[in-house]
């Protein structure tokens, strides 16, 4: 492994497994029962979402993509920053497109993936180390919304939330997260955000229940990793994969549907559930956006919206927020 290479997980040992069981004791002990999502990236899940990035159906990767190839030179002329601090960076693919334009301006030093899935940050790391010769990579295994007071500090630093990931949190999962950003904020840096906006359903469904079943298998693959680190009995051909479009809240939800009555056993919790026929378990929700409603929550955390780029479809928007 490269000497330009650190990985600090500032987790207890055993972080990941007693979250996750507080997380699904409380979650499947609740009605309606819900699941976070954070769960779904283990190597599988985070090899099924990267093939979900390519699928004819999901628009959001390669319309940010485009807005970043775009726009990351403006990104780096607004904040020519010396890190690069990613949150949820996955396989840090299109966060290329960042660097390629700090490196332009000459500012770039140092990349911060942070990810609670290390199969999907490790090999993110090697890969950009082997390409990107000079950069140092610092990566954090850590829950972005739990520690956000680890993140490392710098002269100057982007604060990249790509990929739509805030609409996987909940009004008040957000309000908190961008309030924990915004405190952690030197006076000279950015947080630049990825949101997918409010558009057309018959657009949004789709990309949410994929003709090839990859979102179906992702969505199921949280069963998979309860089983697995739980010792659970889900029996996963028994769920069926459900998107709905919620026109209310403005998000799509993803939820596992019980083709059966059925009993679960989660050995390590003690735990034995009822699940009755057509029973449904929330697994996501993806908020969509209006440009007024983010920008409304930006502020209420102190931020002020600098830039905002969109595709000429309004499908997806980046947003540049700085300090208020
Ligand atoms: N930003 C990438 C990946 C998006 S997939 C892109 O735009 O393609 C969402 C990523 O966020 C996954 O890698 C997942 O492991 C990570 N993630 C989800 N919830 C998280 C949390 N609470 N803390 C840290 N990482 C999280
Ligand atoms: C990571 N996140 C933004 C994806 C989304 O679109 O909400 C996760 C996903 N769920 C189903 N498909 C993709």
């Amino acid at each position: 492994m490269s000497d330009r290479f650190t990985l600090d997980s500032h987790l207890p040992e055993d972080y990941l497994a007693t979250a996750l069981a507080a997380d699904v004791r409380a979650g499947l002990g609740a009605t309606p029962k819900t699941l976070p999502p954070k769960w779904f990236y283990d190597e599988r899940g985070s090899e099924l979402f990267d093939q979900i990035t390519e699928l004819p159906e999901y628009y959001p990767t390669r319309t940010e993509r485009e807005l970043l190839r775009t726009h990351s030179g403006d990104v780096a002329v607004a904040c020519p920053a010396d890190t690069l601090v990613e949150l949820g960076s996955g396989s840090s693919e299109k966060t290329r497109l960042l660097l390629d334009a700090l490196d332009k301006a000459g500012t770039l030093r140092r990349y911060v993936p942070v990810d609670v899935s290390p199969g999907a940050l490790i090999p993110a790391s090697e890969a950009l180390l082997a390409d990107y010769r000079e950069l140092e990579v610092h990566g954090l295994i850590a829950d972005f919304e739990k520690h956000l007071d680890h993140l490392p500090d710098a002269d100057r630093r982007i604060i990249a939330f790509l990929g739509g990931t805030i609409g996987n949190l909940t009004p008040a999962q957000r309000a908190d997260f961008l309030s924990g950003i915004r405190a952690g904020m030197g006076p000279a840096d950015s947080f630049l955000l990825g949101t997918g906006l409010v558009i057309d359903p018959a657009i949004l469904v789709p990309a949410y229940d994929d003709a090839a079943g990859v979102t179906a298998e992702f969505n199921k693959n949280v069963l998979h990793v309860i089983n697995r680190d739980l010792s659970a009995d889900f029996d996963i051909d028994s769920f069926e994969h459900v998107a709905v479009w919620d026109s209310v809240n403005e998000w799509i939800e993803m939820r596992l549907r019980s083709r059966t009555d059925q009993q679960v056993r989660i050995a390590d919790l003690d735990l034995s559930l009822t699940i009755a026929a057509g029973e449904e378990i929330r697994t996501e929700i993806s908020a969509k956006f209006q440009r007024a409603g983010i920008e409304a929550e930006l502020a209420a955390a102190g931020f002020t919206v600098t830039h905002w780029w969109t595709d000429p479809d309004q499908r997806f928007a980046l947003s540049l927020s700085e300090p208020a």
